[in-house]
């Protein structure tokens, strides 16, 4: 592969021309980067024609059109040859084109750039994918950045890298950023936007975690190739991981936590089987550990057929010749391996817990990013862990500032048929409650112990009061383990 001397330059022509997300954004407008978003570059084309060097770079990298070579050079100065001889550029006499994506992107705090290989299929050209591809920034991607954790760590591990997006993220908020992949040309490329982007990435190559063996990491964030196929000996590296079904996801939570620190966080987007006669819940809470707590999410199931279509569509077979075939073939498989659906989701492990696992099947919108409610979810489970029912009964609890309560009910009628709490913020749960709950949760204010607060409401009720508590303190344990109430 080439040096990287051309980076440095490259970033400078960038900055120069303004290619930042918002700049991009603001100069198409709208529509167009709607358009764009559904793969069409024409609203686009017309809003790129000043020669600008930001709509040359839009037009050459964005749009995928070919632009003139005096365009070329005013927005990159210097840099065609050089990027014609990196491979991210191609020339004719009097037009250059790209040869791979370079576009900006944006963190909460940072404005980056990143190099992949060109998006397939724009304005319904056919998709062709080489097996050795580098997805540039997908809704997977997207998904697992908001997904992971942003608290400051002193190492993390991107697995599975491709372009490195997940890694630059990392690098924002950990001390040292090791990124792998089994694909030479995404290494190539993760170094590459490590270092236009200025931040350290030390890359390796090799399977899972082979490359890190005997080393361990704060934080495990990984969108590895999940794709639940039959072994066809076809591959396209960016999403089929070579192994049989879900096993990759199988191996990476189970082995994943030999490489986390005490307290360290594997972060998995993933796919899996759900199989004829066995529980989803069921077959995922076996590959998890005891010493770790773990809280797995199913956003989506899938059907078989409409599983297949996606993923043949995304590699360019649907409407070719053999599209039939192949559909065929994987839901022959499906059936013979007894899957009945696919399950899409979150799996978070951290190591050192005393195996508190929930698995959850939450299809409803949260809020982004979710990293923030994974986290919460990890402290409730600290928290309640050092706390017996005699504790319990001494801690203070404060209700979260974003839990509304929602009565249902005949209009002017004295009671509520029904109490739903329900929060505004992070999985945005929702619980129905009874009244002695409600009034509960509402007295939580960080003032009264939990003792006095059911004391207080066993006195009002004319309930005894060993009996309420008996009653109550699982749901206290609930409502905290759900982020409705937080220990202070
Ligand atoms: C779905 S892509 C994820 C890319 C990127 N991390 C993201 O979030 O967009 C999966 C990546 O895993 C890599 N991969 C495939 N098999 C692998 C293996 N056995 N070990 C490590 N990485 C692998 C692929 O080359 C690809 O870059």
């Amino acid at each position: 592969m080439t040096d990287l001397g051309f980076v440095a330059p490259l970033r400078d022509a960038l900055v120069a021309a303004d290619f930042t997300y918002d700049r991009v954004a603001g100069d198409i407008g709208d529509d167009a980067h709607r358009a764009l978003g559904r793969n069409e570059t024409l609203p686009a084309l017309r809003r790129t024609t000043s020669g600008s060097p930001l709509d040359t770079l839009v037009r050459l990298f964005l749009l995928q059109a070919p632009v003139a070579r005096d365009h070329a050079e005013r927005a990159l100065p210097g840099l065609v040859d050089r990027l014609c001889n990196a491979g991210l550029l191609e020339q004719s006499v009097s037009e250059v084109a790209a040869r791979t994506d370079c576009r900006p992107y944006a963190t909460e705090d940072r404005d980056l750039w990143i190099v992949s290989d060109l998006t397939p299929g724009l304005d319904g050209a056919p998709v062709a994918v080489g097996p050795d591809h580098v997805l540039g920034i997908s809704s997977a991607s997207t998904s697992l950045a908001q997904l992971t954790m942003r608290e400051p760590v002193g190492s993390a591990l991107d697995l599975g890298t491709g372009c490195g997006v997940q890694a630059l993220h990392l690098a924002g908020h950990a001390d040292r950023v090791v990124a792998t992949d089994v694909n030479s040309r995404a290494l190539w490329m993760t170094r590459l936007n490590a270092a236009l982007n200025g931040v350290e990435v030390d890359v390796r190559n090799g399977s899972f975690f082979e490359p890190v063996a005997g080393e361990r990491f704060d934080l495990v964030s990984t969108n590895p190739p999940f794709v639940i196929s039959p072994a066809t000996g076809e591959r396209l590296v960016y999403r089929d991981s070579g192994l049989p079904g879900d096993s990759v996801v199988e191996h990476i939570v189970r082995t994943g936590p030999d490489h986390l620190t005490d307290g360290g966080w594997l972060q998995v987007l993933a796919n899996w089987s759900v199989v004829e006669g066995r529980p989803w819940d069921e077959r995922l809470g076996s590959w998890l550990r005891d010493d770790c707590d773990a809280l797995v999410v199913q956003r989506e199931t899938l059907d078989p057929a409409s599983y297949v279509e996606l993923w043949l569509k995304d590699s360019g077979h649907h409407g070719g010749p053999d599209y039939t075939r192949r559909y065929d073939t994987w839901l022959s498989w499906f059936e013979e391996s007894g899957i009945e659906g696919i399950g899409f989701g979150w799996i978070n492990v951290r190591l050192g817990g005393s195996g508190s696992h929930q698995l959850l099947e939450w299809p409803y919108d949260v809020e982004q990013p979710i990293g923030p409610a994974i986290h919460a979810w990890g402290e409730a489970v600290t928290d309640l862990r050092g706390l017996g029912d005699d504790q319990l009964l001494e801690t203070t609890l404060v209700a979260r500032d974003d839990v509304q309560q929602e009565t249902v009910g005949r209009p002017g009628a004295e009671d509520p048929e029904a109490i739903v709490l329900r929060q505004q913020r992070g999985f945005r749960r929702a619980r129905t409650a009874d009244t002695l709950e409600a009034a509960f949760l509402g007295a939580c204010d960080g003032d009264l112990t939990v003792g006095r607060l059911l004391g207080a409401l066993a006195a009002l009720l004319e309930r005894d009061v060993d009996e309420l508590r008996s009653a109550y303190l699982p749901v206290v344990r609930e409502l905290v383990r759900e982020g409705f109430l937080e220990v202070r």
